[in-house]
């Protein structure tokens, strides 16, 4: 039987959607032979509803010194991140010697902020190449893995934390245990863990399913973030809906009794009940949904290529690894993928193995139709290539249906 990654109970397999590669797995040619596969397919448990990946693909694959994505890479979450970092020193960080983590700092885009205001922090991040960058930017990082082990040892170097932060890492993580210890460890008696990720609701809702790929284990909503809270011996006390990346929700978990707990947390409770979202036939008609946008995506692209006309991708996100791959699509529909981050030009896409080009080769000259494949940054993309619209392009979007705008 296979059992929950939270509280052991049954899990029901929910969709499976083949061999995927590493969604982060950007390809020099020689390397396409010894390419990693897994079987990628979610599942929900009927204890606590968590859903989550049915297999684990091991961590050291997917962060390592060569991680590709860089979260500085959007003006959009640029802003986001820095108004995060002043709503905590206006916030929770107004002791007299205040400390916050953060999970997953990345570049170092939000605790740069918290750095300049000269509060202690420590950025976590075990993706050496964007962790140098993150200290390049005046950010104190350690390159481990937070889990029980390196969050006593943190502890011990630091004292307690009144945040720990992590915005897109939490769902990274299968080894929650581990994690929940640490914060145990960690946090100070009255300190919040705060973290962010894409929402279940807003995933099924907007059928979404690209969010779905290797690096992202879990897929939270307020029911399921509050049973795993409480197996932890924690509480969930607030929850925010964040518009970023195709809809997120940012939880505050508390140890158990130590905060009050918002209307906010209530609301979104009952709203998770009315939807439906842990039930058999809102999952069962997110999995139709799903094998509409690949048929009809397909059709529309292999229509285009017969009537001769030129796509090209926009943005080799990591959620477009499960797009292609679990549609099929490969050079012969998508003949380049454009994307600004250096370290995926001139690699090959993962599993589809369409090439990755600088956004320069998007003029050069325009295509017909642009398939947006980061339709999460939509509004800051099509702006910045407005003349590819007045050229006559199209784009093609497939999230929450196929079309063209
Ligand atoms: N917070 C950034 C980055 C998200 S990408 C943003 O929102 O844009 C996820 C990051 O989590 C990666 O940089 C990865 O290296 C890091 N990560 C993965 N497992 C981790 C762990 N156990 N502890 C800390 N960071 C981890
Ligand atoms: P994103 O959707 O943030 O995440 P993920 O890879 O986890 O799915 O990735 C956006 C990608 O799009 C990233 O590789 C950078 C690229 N990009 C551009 O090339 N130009 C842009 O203007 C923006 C906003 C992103
Ligand atoms: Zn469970």
């Amino acid at each position: 039987m296979l059992t929950c990654r939270i509280c052991e109970g049954p899990l029901r397999e929910i969709c499976d959607f083949g061999r995927h590669p590493l969604s982060g797995g950007f390809l020099r040619p020689d390397e396409i032979e010894r390419e990693f596969f897994f079987r990628l397919a979610i599942g929900i448990c009927g204890e606590c509803s968590m859903v989550q990946l049915i297999e684990e693909v091991p961590r050291q694959l997917m962060f390592r010194n060569d991680y590709p994505y860089l979260s500085s890479g959007s003006t959009v979450m640029r802003k986001h991140f820095q108004q995060t970092a002043e709503y905590f020193l206006r916030t929770e960080l107004t002791g007299p010697d205040p400390f916050i983590v953060e999970l997953g700092c990345n570049d170092g885009v939000m605790l740069r902020t918290v750095a300049e205001a000269g509060v202690r922090h420590l950025g976590v991040e075990p993706s050496r190449g964007v962790a140098d960058i993150a200290r390049s930017n005046g950010v104190r990082v350690s390159t481990d893995f937070f889990q029980e082990s390196s969050a006593k040892s943190f502890y011990a170097e630091n004292g307690p934390a009144d945040v720990v932060y992590a915005a897109n890492t939490v769902c990274h993580i299968p080894y929650m245990e581990s994690i929940f210890r640490g914060l145990d460890a960690l946090l100070a008696p009255g300190g919040v863990f705060i973290f962010e990720d894409p929402y279940l609701g807003d995933i099924v809702q907007r059928t979404s399913f690209d969010q779905i790929y290797d690096e992202h284990f879990y897929f939270f909503s307020a029911t399921s973030v509050r049973a795993m809270a409480r197996h932890f011996g924690f509480e969930l006390v607030d929850v925010e809906r964040l518009p970023v990346h195709g809809g997120e929700v940012r939880y505050t978990v508390a140890r158990a009794g130590r905060r009050p707990i918002s209307a906010a947390v209530t609301t979104l409770l009952a709203e998770e009940e009315a939807a439906g979202i842990s039930d058999t036939a809102t999952l069962t008609g997110f999995v139709e949904r799903v094998h509409k946008i690949s048929t009809d995506l397909v059709d529309l692209l292999e229509k285009l290529r017969a009537e001769g006309r030129t796509v090209v991708g926009y943005g080799a996100t990591q959620k477009s690894a499960t797009v292609t791959n679990f549609c099929g699509i490969g050079p012969d529909l998508v003949s380049f993928i454009c994307d600004a981050t250096p370290s995926k030009q001139g690699r090959l896409a993962p599993g589809s193995h369409i090439p990755v080009c600088p956004p320069e080769r998007f003029a050069d000259p325009y295509p017909d139709y642009a398939l947006l494949f980061a339709w999460n940054h939509a509004e800051e993309i099509i702006a910045k290539e407005q003349k590819f619209r007045e050229a006559g392009g199209r784009w093609i979007r497939y999230v929450p249906d196929v079309h063209i705008i």
